[in-house]
Order: C-alpha cells, then structure tokens, then sequence
C-alpha cells in the first residue's frame, strides 16, 4: 500500500516526522523509516477518531480502572487495557505476558541522595522479562502478526532481544537476534537462548547490528522490531497512563530515564503529549534523558543547542554527530547513534526537560544507592538517579518539586556489574591506547562479603561490626 492507498477507514496513519516531508502511510505498510525522506516515522492517531474511541476522557479513566481489575487478558495487560489509544482494528490479536503493570516505588535513600525531598521510582524491570521492552514489543508483535510475518528481528544489546525471544516464542513466530558478540551481559543472552531466538553474535558493537537489521527489514518475510518500528513506541507509550492513574492523575514535575537508542524517552513523550491533546492531564512533566558520557551523542548535542532556535522541538537540528567506539560498563546503552534522537529530543524540548550525560562512577554509585532502597536495577537504569543528584545541584530540579526516575531492567540483568563493584573489582576499559586503562571505579557504596567462621558468636559479632 502506497501513501495515496492508505486506507481513508484506518484510526491511524503511520507519518514521517520530518517537517519539510510529514508523508503519510497506511497502518499495513510494513516500513520502518520513510520511504520517501528517510525520516523517522511514527503512528499519528486522526483526533477525531481517537475522539470517538475514546469518548468523554473522565469515561475513560473510569474504564481503564475497572479493566485493571478484571481477568481477561486483554484487560489485565498494562498494554492492552490502553486499547482506545492503540493503532490496532478489534478484534485484535494481542500477544501478551501480561507486561506493564510495573510498580511506582519511594525510595527514600535515593531522594536523600539526590537532596530531595522525595522521589519515586518506576520500576519497569518487574515487566515479564526484566526490562521495559516488554510493554513495546507486546505491541510490534502484535503487528508482526497483523502482518503476517515469519520471523521477527531486532539488533540489541540484550534487552531488546531476550523480549522479542519471549514475545515471538508466545506468538509462534521465528526469532533471530544480533547482538554485539561479547559486549552482551550473560543474564540477558542466556533469556534469548532459553526463548528459543536464532542468536546472531557479530564481530561489531551495537551500531553495526543496527545497520545490518536495516538492510535485514527489506525482506517481506521478516519484521523489524527495533524502536525504530513506530509500533514499539505505541506499545511502549503506556507506561504514561500507567503512571498517571498510579499518581492519581496529579501530573509529576520531572520524569527521568536513561537514554540510549532513545525509543524509551520518545514513548514517554508521545504517552503524555496524547494524554495531554485528549484533556486528560493539563500540563506535560518535564522529560529528561541521561546517557552514560562515554556514549552520549544527544547530551553533546544538547549541549551545543540553541534552545530558543530549536522552537519547542519544532525546529531540530539536521544531523548528530554519533560516537564513534562508544564506551560503558552500562552495556545496556552503549550506544552511539542513536535511532530515535529526533522523536526523543522534540519530546524533551516540548516539556522543557534536559539531556546531560554521568559519569561511570556516578552511575556504580547511584545504582548502590537505589539497591540501598531494596530496589533493584541494573546499571542503565541507574543514570536516572545519578542525573537527578546532578540536576538538582544544578538547580534544574527544585528539592521539593515531584520527581520520578524510570527504571528500566532489572539488578538480576547484569549480576557480574553488581559483584564486581562490590568486591571492589569493577573497571573499565578506556581504550588500547590509553596508559591508564583499564581504569577502577571506586565502590563508595560497596558491601564486600565476608568470610565468617561457622559459629554464633562470630556471626553475632559480624553485625555488630556492621550495625
Ligand atoms: N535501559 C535499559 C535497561 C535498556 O536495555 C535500554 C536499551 C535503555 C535503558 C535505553 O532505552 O534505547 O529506548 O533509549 N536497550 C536496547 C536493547 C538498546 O537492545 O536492549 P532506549
């Protein structure tokens, strides 16, 4: 189906978000950029059908609320029970495993540490394979089907894959991922095998694996499911209703998440900007991004913006410079070049939010003060506390202002991370030439185990040390 074909019926289009193109496609189009420009594309919703699906928006959160508790499926998925503000026809033929409906925690340490008041953490690595990919790839899947497809695809640096390993295995589909060979956290490459994925190693880092899933997409057999795909970010954008009904609708002042390929900050931004066009919120929290500053293409960018010249997000820059051989021991988002900057960017300047960069340490740190909650998150995630403690300093967020940090995987993710800065031994490789690599990151926070003989009074007298 051609852009003159897009069927007039359709709820949705999917549209090219450059300006100067804004080409509309139908929804069965199997593309993944846009065809005529390049440009990333993303589902845009007709208001008016949106509208009709959706009605009075008070009926709305009504019926979002009683859906959550009901047992039907389709109602007891945090993806799902959104289905008013979703590109799909019903009947739909949903796949799911019960994604979403992750849990909005305080975290007291945390807010200390960051000298706030108080702070709260949304954690979307309670999703069914650990991480926020869930809720995205319950819905491209979803698609995948839709379209007919045999074999679902993505590049990954562990996350992405060991999803789309699970939602294709429920849907019956063929997964194959590529994924960096050795940059990949043995936790998540053991999920994508025990999900029955073809696992692809490339000799290349996580860009190259991108690009090869480009030229992969032109195979009409096979389906992107990269957050390049408009779909994931659909699937992905309900994390903002989810937490909206989890804050009683009172809009928080920030929203904090990592950035790395940039799909996760462009479906918040998306979420909240529908939420706010439907006069179900009044007002956008400001959304701020945080990138590992070995790999931070956008924070640099930001930087260097003209913040007046970029007209809330409507007047981007043409191009980012990527980072060449990006480095983290967040492997996470050890990204370069970016997909999604552009949406995720508009997104930020829109609500008036940040995107800085943190360093190693900061990020060790900041994930030991989260796991100081009794929370656990793997080190990617922990960029969001590590920036707020940072943008507070810098006077961007008020001590007494709302403030939510997502956290996107799980501390059981990456438990080599989590012993070695413990045990004092975690570092990082800084590049062949440079003398001082690999470089330690000092584990102020760490909480070495100790060898204690096997009787009472030495285990009594090992707490009363530690008391
Ligand atoms: N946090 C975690 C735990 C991630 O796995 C990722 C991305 C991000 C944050 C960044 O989100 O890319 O939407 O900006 N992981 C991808 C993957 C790239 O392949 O698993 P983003």
């Amino acid at each position: 189906m051609t852009e003159k074909t897009a069927r007039a019926t359709e709820k949705a289009v999917q549209r090219c978000i450059d300006a100067a193109c804004g080409a509309t496609f139908g929804l069965r189009e199997r593309i993944y950029v846009c065809p005529r420009c390049g440009g990333t594309l993303e589902i845009e919703t007709h208001p008016q059908a949106l509208r009709s699906a959706t009605g009075d928006p008070a009926s709305l959160r009504t019926r979002w609320a009683a859906r959550a508790a009901s047992h039907d499926p389709i109602d007891g998925s945090g993806v799902w029970r959104y289905r008013e503000m979703l590109p799909f026809d019903e009947p739909i033929p949903f796949v799911t495993l019960f994604e979403g409906n992750t849990p909005l925690y305080h975290g007291p340490r945390s807010a200390r540490y960051c000298a706030l008041d108080d702070l709260r953490l949304k954690h979307q690595g309670c999703n069914p394979t650990g991480s926020f990919k869930d809720t995205g790839m319950s819905a491209a899947i979803t698609q995948a089907v839709v379209l007919g497809a045999k074999t679902a695809v993505c590049a990954s640096t562990g996350n992405t894959s060991a999803s789309l390993a699970a939602y294709a295995g429920r849907a019956g589909l063929q997964a194959a991922v590529l994924l960096p060979r050795g940059q990949i956290s043995a936790g998540k490459l053991a999920q994508s095998l025990d999900y029955g994925a073809l696992v692809c190693e490339i000799d290349g880092n996580f860009d190259d694996c991108m690009r090869l899933i480009q030229e992969l997409g032109d195979d009409p057999s096979i389906y992107v499911a990269n957050s390049i795909n408009p779909f994931r970010i659909e699937g992905q954008k309900t994390v903002a209703f989810e937490l909206m009904e989890q804050c009683l609708w009172q809009v928080p002042d920030h929203i904090v998440v990592p950035g790395g390929n940039m799909g996760n900050s462009s479906a918040l931004g998306k979420g909240f900007q529908e939420l706010l066009d439907l006069g179900l919120i009044n007002r956008l929290p400001k959304l701020s991004v945080i990138q590992a500053e070995g790999a931070a293409p956008v924070a640099r960018l930001f930087a260097g913006l003209d913040i007046e010249q970029a007209e809330g997000g409507d007047n981007l820059p043409a191009a980012m410079a990527p980072v060449k051989t990006p480095r983290t021991l967040a492997t996470a988002i050890k990204i370069g070049a970016p997909v999604s900057w552009k949406k995720a960017l508009r997104a930020v300047l829109r609500s008036g939010g940040e995107v800085i960069a943190v360093t190693e340490q900061e990020i060790a740190d900041a994930k030991a003060m989260i796991g100081r909650d009794g929370i656990g998150c793997e080190p990617g995630s922990a960029t969001t506390v590590a920036g707020i403690k940072k943008l507070v300093a810098a006077r961007k967020i008020r001590a007494d202002e709302n403030v939510i940090a997502v956290l996107t995987g799980h501390m059981l993710k990456d438990t080599d991370y989590v012993s070695q800065y413990h045990r004092g031994t975690l570092a990082i490789d800084t590049g062949a030439g440079d003398p001082s690599s690999p470089q330690p990151i000092h584990g102020a926070f760490a909480n070495t185990p100790e060898r204690v003989a096997a009787n009472k009074s030495a285990i009594l007298s090992a707490m009363e040390k530690r008391r």
